[in-house]
């Protein structure tokens, strides 16, 4: 399945849109959010950039040039239109923005940080390693990983009474599982698994302080920060050196006839470029799994933590949810990645979930050469904040875009999606290359659970949204489960 959907009428957009104030601005160009007002704003921005975003869009227009934080410039836009022209349209003439790039310092170029030419080459190399099938050899692994997670519930005593639990904290261990025994299968122990997830989480949360608090950027110098990451970007490499290293003295020792591993490395190692036959060598090798476990994980640990979240506020879809999973895999039958389709259900909530809490809530994109969008100028230079948040809250594209509504995405519900109104994963050439994989370990893991145990809220107030480079909750996601 796609999530950038290409079919729909603009006309209920359009007539939304004329609801909205008139923007301050010429013909030529966007309006100007004037720098004073940012400048004071960009404590309250920092505390809480949707809502201020959100606020700012509805007084000037779907499209504003801004000062993020009252000193980089920056135009957001939740235009879909604007967004299918530079990720699609004329995706060429346009790259990351030094946000993505500064990851390289500590991960190294991999997919997600890697430009032009080198890019194609290493996505036509890896690409194939996430189609259908080898996804569905994957399927065994997600469904171990999230019987784990529901053994663990068993073990806090869920089948006494409701249990409650840090959902955040419990889906990151969850996600990290799935992508690290995908990409290393059993070349890595589960006290290497921690540990690599412990130095991951250290690197990107420092990372945010310096994207965050620039000002801060001397400071952290001087108290030896920068040189304390960099060592543990050392380490990680290390560490993942020797994961394949042990992979490939594990496939020589095994017997000529033994079926290869399932796994991403295995399936990395295997690989040829088209043009020189050549395999890729150890260093961007090293990258590209970073890459895939920093890319893979916190996203669907996000978009897990809030479905379970929603599925507690909305019990009437959690019981039509727990339903289908009964119909469909009656008497424990196990799900298999082929019976998935079947379980669309689960699929339409996990999609409606990320479109109001979409993990990569803001895309960042740079001109690298001038253009043109419905007679505005874009000079080279100019920097984007796709504001994928804003597109999937956007009341001209959703009926009652803030509700809770899985059936939105059932194959013949009207209207149809807007185009480049969904996207979760991204949209054009540089769309995400785990949607897929992401899709299926979503599914497995709601299904594991509801099969078992019922979510509901706990006396808290809503979490609010901390969205760093991810969406993540704010604060503790306290949520409870009981055995059904
Ligand atoms: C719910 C889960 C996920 C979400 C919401 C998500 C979202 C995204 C988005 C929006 C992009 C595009 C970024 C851009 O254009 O700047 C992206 C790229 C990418 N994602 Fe995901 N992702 C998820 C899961 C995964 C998983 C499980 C993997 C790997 C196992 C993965 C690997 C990647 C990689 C390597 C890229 C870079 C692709 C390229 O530029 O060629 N993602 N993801």
């Amino acid at each position: 399945m796609t999530t950038v959907v290409s079919t729909g009428s603009y006309d209920y957009l359009t007539s939304a849109l004329t609801t909205m104030p008139t923007p301050v601005t010429t013909s030529s160009t966007w309006p100007q959010v004037p720098r004073w007002l940012t400048l004071r704003q960009s404590l309250r921005m920092a505390r809480d950039p949707v809502g201020n975003l959100n606020k700012v869009l509805a007084a000037y227009g779907d499209t504003v040039h801004l000062y993020l934080g009252g000193v980089k410039p920056s135009i957001v836009t939740r235009d879909p239109a604007l967004v299918q022209h530079i990720l699609q349209k004329n995706h060429r003439r346009y790259h990351k923005s030094d946000l993505t790039h500064g990851l390289l310092r500590y991960l190294g170029k991999g997919l997600l940080t890697n430009e032009g030419a080198d890019w194609l080459r290493q996505r036509r190399l890896i690409q194939p390693g996430f189609h259908r099938q080898r996804l569905a050899g994957l399927t065994r692994l997600m469904r171990a990983a999230a019987d784990e997670w529901v053994a663990e519930l068993a073990a806090l005593g869920a089948a006494q009474g409701p249990v409650e639990v840090e959902a955040h904290a419990a889906m990151t261990r969850v996600a990290f599982r799935i992508v690290a025994r995908s990409v290393f299968g059993d070349s890595l122990s589960d006290e290497e698994l921690m540990q690599l997830s412990d130095w991951l989480t250290a690197i990107q949360l420092f990372y945010v302080t310096t994207i965050r608090q620039p000002y801060l950027r001397p400071v952290q110098h001087l108290r030896g920060r920068y040189r304390q990451h960099d060592d543990l970007a050392r380490r990680l490499r290390e560490l993942v050196r020797a994961a394949i290293a042990r992979h490939r003295t594990a496939q020589a020792a095994a017997p000529a006839d033994a079926a290869p591993p399932d796994d991403l490395l295995q399936m990395l190692l295997d690989a040829r470029y088209e043009d020189t036959g050549e395999p890729m060598t150890e260093h961007q090798l090293i990258d590209e799994l970073n890459i895939l476990l920093v890319a893979g994980h916190e996203t669907s640990a996000n978009a897990l933590a809030w479905a379970f979240f929603l599925l507690a506020r909305h019990p009437e879809v959690q019981d039509r949810l727990a339903e289908e999973i009964n119909r469909e895999l009656p008497n424990g039958q196990e799900v298999e990645f082929a019976g998935l389709p079947r379980l669309s259900y689960a699929l339409q909530v996990v999609q409606e979930a990320m479109r109001l809490y979409p993990p990569a809530w803001i895309i960042d994109r740079v001109a690298t050469e001038d253009d043109e969008f419905q007679g505005v100028a874009i000079p080279k230079g100019s920097v984007f904040s796709l504001y994928v948040y804003g597109v999937h809250h956007h009341a001209g594209l959703w009926p009652d875009a803030e509700a809770f509504r899985p059936e939105r995405f059932a194959a013949d519900a009207q209207p149809a999606l807007p185009t480049y109104g969904y996207l979760p994963f991204g949209g054009g050439p540089r769309l995400c290359v785990g949607s897929h994989f992401a899709l299926t370990e979503l599914q497995l893991v709601l299904i594991q659970t509801l099969r078992r145990y019922r979510v509901l809220p706990t006396a808290e107030t809503p979490p609010g949204m901390n969205p760093l480079v991810t969406l993540r909750p704010a604060g503790e996601l306290r949520l409870r489960f009981e055995q059904r």
